[in-house]
């Protein structure tokens, strides 16, 4: 602890994180350009009320990260209304947007509704934001009969178009999670994807708070992405590269390529994040902490909790990849730190909800690629921290938890599991379930085949389901089922595809385990090209697709 304070001394010199800031405040007036091209959003809904977020830019990609805004506080106004022409404006007032946040403004909503809908914009003089959708919660004790929610994670700008987003918004969901990897940290042209890049990142590899900016501002500015925000409320967390490559806790990317800023790098990325997210005052940055990890409950049908695997967790063991390694089952190694992890079980005794909802970065279930013996498994992911894993899984068990749901991204392609207290015991009954997403675009188009024939599926049974088309999963939560729809695009470096439903499972409640409900017939293409292909490569290109800068 000593050390973090001593850093944060010598931080608060050089940057401004969250430190206030006097400033000059400038008529709306001296605005002369659309301030609000970046969009707006809203999140972490309560029964009460919600944030509604913007920032104010006039050139998002300004090198410096404050987008060709003045030097100067600008008074932005914002409306919440009970309907989407703002006949009956409900809650209104004015927030000041201020350089040193750049120009983000954060509102968080009150007295409002639970369990409806609502709508809110933005004003800077004559200029007028477009206008978002936001829901409220339920009231704490309604058991509501259904929520539409959609997952996503991994977007990579460079490595196509957006359109995903855009098809998550199309389905109107009613509540999005975001599960990391928003955005990504290296300068144009490093990580490419195969088929190449059709779009190119501004500015070098994000390390200061101007470059983290200037990043969150070229995502921003992408109108899918900004139909998706402003559709529905998002509930966000971070993975890995919102800041650096699968960092951990205190501890940079590679041991070999040395980071001696990267205290203050981890500092500049948390700022930027919050500025950029809608997300409530709790998770304010104080030097280089952030709290992520929170609890957002939708009445009596579901409650949300929303993990941090990255802060606290101990370094990857044997130094990262798919490894036989003998961390990866110490007991005294955590992926969440001993404090998150109390406080997720605690959730667990005390909730009430008809689903428990784990909506986290690294695959949970685990996945063996070694056909023999040896186990060989992913040390980013929670193979890589088995006992953290076993802990949190017998968690739910005694806490009687009703149905608990992980969801999952990282992985850059879509895959649903059974969990169990014993993956390598066949008959070791199933005790809750994994979704996971695949990416809006990290990978770029990849490609579809038949999900038996990954010879994952075959070494680990309790693997259901396997896509490696780039898309989102939709799901529909009701008392009885949750219902989960893989969404898949056929490409997405060039814009415009369509989207279609891959495959859908349900699982029912108090019963744990998949049920797939509908598959889409493969073509006679992907059939006779998963036929040919060749199980130890098929693996390899796994592996290799995980761990090559996911
Ligand atoms: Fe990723």
């Amino acid at each position: 602890m000593g050390r973090r304070i001593l850093l944060i001394g010598g931080l608060a010199a050089g940057t401004s994180l969250a430190l206030p800031q006097v400033a000059n405040a400038a008529r709306p007036s001296a605005v002369t350009l659309d301030p609000f091209t970046l969009g707006v959003a809203s999140g972490d809904p309560g029964p009460d009320g919600f944030v509604i977020w913007t920032r104010l830019a006039v050139n998002p990609v300004a090198e410096d990260g404050l987008g060709g805004m003045p030097d100067a506080a600008i008074d932005v106004q914002w409306q919440v209304a009970a309907d989407e022409r703002f006949r009956r404006v409900v809650r209104s007032g004015s927030a000041s947007a201020r350089p040193s946040s750049a120009h983000a403004v954060h509102v968080e909503v009150t007295r409002l509704e639970p369990g409806r809908e609502y709508w809110y914009r933005f004003r800077v003089g004559r200029f007028v934001s477009r206008v978002g959708r936001a829901l409220t919660a339920p009231s704490p004790d309604s058991l509501v009969s259904s929520l539409a929610m959609a997952f996503v994670s991994c977007s990579q700008y460079e490595h196509g178009y957006f359109t995903a987003y855009k098809r998550l918004a199309e389905d109107r969901p009613e509540l999005v999670l975001h599960l990391g990897d928003y955005q990504y940290e290296y300068r144009a042209g490093v990580y490419v994807a195969p088929g190449g890049n059709p779009r190119d990142h501004e500015g070098p590899e994000t390390e200061t708070l101007a470059n983290y900016r200037q990043r969150h501002a070229q995502y921003k500015s992408d109108p899918d992405l900004q139909d998706a925000h402003a559709v529905a409320p998002w509930l966000v967390v971070w993975d890995d590269h919102e800041l650096d490559n699968n960092w951990a806790d205190e501890v940079y990317e590679k041991p070999e390529i040395p980071q001696p800023n990267f205290l203050a790098r981890r500092a500049a990325a948390f700022q930027a994040y919050y500025e950029n997210m809608p997300l409530r005052r709790s998770s304010v940055p104080r030097g280089i902490d952030l709290q992520l990890y929170r609890r957002i409950r939708w009445g009596r049908l579901a409650t949300f909790h929303l993990l941090d695997t990255r802060q606290y967790r101990d370094d990857q063991g044997c130094g990262d990849g798919y490894k036989d390694c003998p961390a990866a089952v110490d007991p005294s190694r955590s992926i969440t730190g001993a404090e998150q992890e109390e406080w997720l079980i605690d959730g667990f005794h005390r909730s009430r909800a008809r689903w428990d909802v784990l909506g986290q970065q690294v695959f949970f279930a685990q996945r063996d690629n070694n056909n023999g013996p040896a186990k060989v498994t992913s040390m980013d992911a929670w193979d890589g921290y088995v006992a953290s894993r076993q802990r949190i899984t017998q968690g739910w068990v005694d806490a009687g938890v009703r149905n608990p749901v992980v969801l999952t991204g990282d992985v850059h392609a879509h895959w649903a599991s059974d969990l169990k207290l014993d993956y390598d015991d066949p008959t070791s009954t199933t005790v809750g379930s994994e979704l996971v997403c695949s990416s809006i675009t990290s990978g770029g188009n990849g490609a579809d085949s038949i999900p038996g024939d990954h010879p994952f599926l075959q070494i680990n049974p309790h693997l259901r389901f396997y896509n490696n088309l780039r898309g989102y999963v939709r799901t529909t939560i009701t008392p009885e089922e949750m219902r989960a729809d893989f969404r898949c695009l056929p490409y997405v470096q060039e814009p415009g595809a369509e989207v279609f439903t891959r495959a859908s499972f349900a699982i029912e409640d108090g019963k744990p385990g998949l049920h797939q409900v509908a598959d889409r017939p493969p073509s006679t293409a992907v059939r006779a090209r998963s036929a040919d292909a060749d199980p130890a490569q098929v693996i390899a290109d796994t592996v290799a697709w995980e761990t090559e800068r996911p």
